[in-house]
């Protein structure tokens, strides 16, 4: 059974590649390598010892993308292709709006049009709202509050409408807590191209003396020690959580959404501690005041995610510490 992957060689994308391979699925992956790397698609090649066709296609290029359509018998989608960084997504949000929800409209389109019918779509625990309370449930109330997770949001929305078009589809959104972490081989792993925005690759360029020192952004949230808290999940949980949300969409229909996270939330500082004790090497850091648009808390209920798809997170922080190092110290350039 062939299966499309839009972004498959991004951070989630490359990790979900290798599983479903490993699970005996055939994939084609279309990228337009904007901000990741063909090597990460070597790199899965060479893991999973298989082989596989790989477009440089931008979503939003419709002929191109119904020529893939056409070439390959493609029975279901799983679409990670899109920009992630909130901060640039407040800069340039026509762009973000261009790419993050105009490029799924088109996907959705050609997909209709060859009666491909099945989808699971990347979204983010950015879409709850920040009233909204902790554990995040799938019926917490939702507002985003920024260009990146209003387009994440404004897609959950369209493709809940579409499913009311047309009850035959069938959908998952699935809801991401705070990836980290890199497949256990160290070879595939998270690559930010500039100075990361995301706590864990920071960490891991301070390890590498890349950088000076961590700057924690506020000390002062009602939280135990003061620091923003987050629920880390490992990379290949989260990849696992897709092969399950997949094989739920193959046997049913709806558009419903799962929190894949681990239900657990660390503060900077517990994660700071654990990459210390786990690698050895000491992170410096300074407190700084909060980062603009940071939220205290936020941690999933995944009870829905564990009865629905039957998957569950089973790696702790230490696998994610230990797993982000061996990557960022054997591939000290990323994927240059
Ligand atoms: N943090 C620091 N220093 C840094 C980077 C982050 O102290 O250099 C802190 C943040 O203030 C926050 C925590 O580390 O308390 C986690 O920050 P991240 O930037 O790693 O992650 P966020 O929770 O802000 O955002 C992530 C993704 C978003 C996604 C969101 C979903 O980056 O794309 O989770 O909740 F939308």
């Amino acid at each position: 059974m062939c299966i499309l992957i839009t972004g498959g060689a991004g951070f989630i994308g490359s990790h979900t590649c290798v599983e479903l391979l490993n699970e005996g699925f055939d994939i084609v992956v279309i990228d337009n390598f904007s901000n990741s790397s063909p090597v990460a698609l070597e790199r899965v090649k060479e893991l999973t010892n298989q082989d596989f066709q790989i477009y440089d296609v931008n979503l939003l290029d419709k002929e191109k993308l119904d020529h893939v359509f056409k070439e390959n018998k493609i029975e279901a989608v799983i679409h990670f292709a899109g920009l992630k960084a909130v901060g640039e997504s407040v800069e340039i949000p026509l762009h973000y709006y261009q790419n993050n929800v105009t490029g799924t409209l088109v996907l959705c389109e050609v997909m209709k049009k060859h009666g491909v019918k099945k989808l699971v779509f990347s979204s983010s625990a950015t879409v709850y709202g920040t009233q909204a309370k902790v554990p995040l449930t799938e019926d917490s109330p939702l507002g985003a509050i920024n260009p990146y997770g209003r387009s994440k949001w404004m897609v959950e929305e369209i493709l809940r409408d579409l499913y009311i078009s047309d009850n035959s589809w069938s959908i998952a959104l699935l809801r991401y807590f705070n990836p980290i972490g890199a497949h256990g081989s160290g070879r595939i792993g998270e690559d930010p191209k500039d100075v990361p925005n995301n706590l864990m690759p920071y960490i891991t360029q301070v390890a590498a003396r890349k950088r000076e020192k961590l700057r924690v952004f506020g000390n002062d949230y009602p939280t135990p020690d003061g620091t923003g808290v987050r629920d880390y999940i490992h990379v290949v949980d989260l990849a696992k959580g897709h092969v399950k949300a997949l094989g739920k969409i193959l046997t049913s229909t709806g558009a419903e959404a799962y929190n894949l996270g681990t239900g657990v939330g660390n503060s900077v500082l517990e994660l700071v501690k654990a990459f210390e004790e786990t690698t050895g090497v000491t992170i410096p850091y300074e407190i700084l005041g909060r980062r603009p648009g940071d939220i205290a808390t936020c941690y999933a209920s995944p009870a829905k995610a564990k009865k629905d798809l039957g998957w569950e997170a089973t790696k702790d922080l230490k696998d994610m510490c230990k797993d982000a190092w061996k990557w960022q110290s054997t591939n000290p350039n990323g994927y240059e």
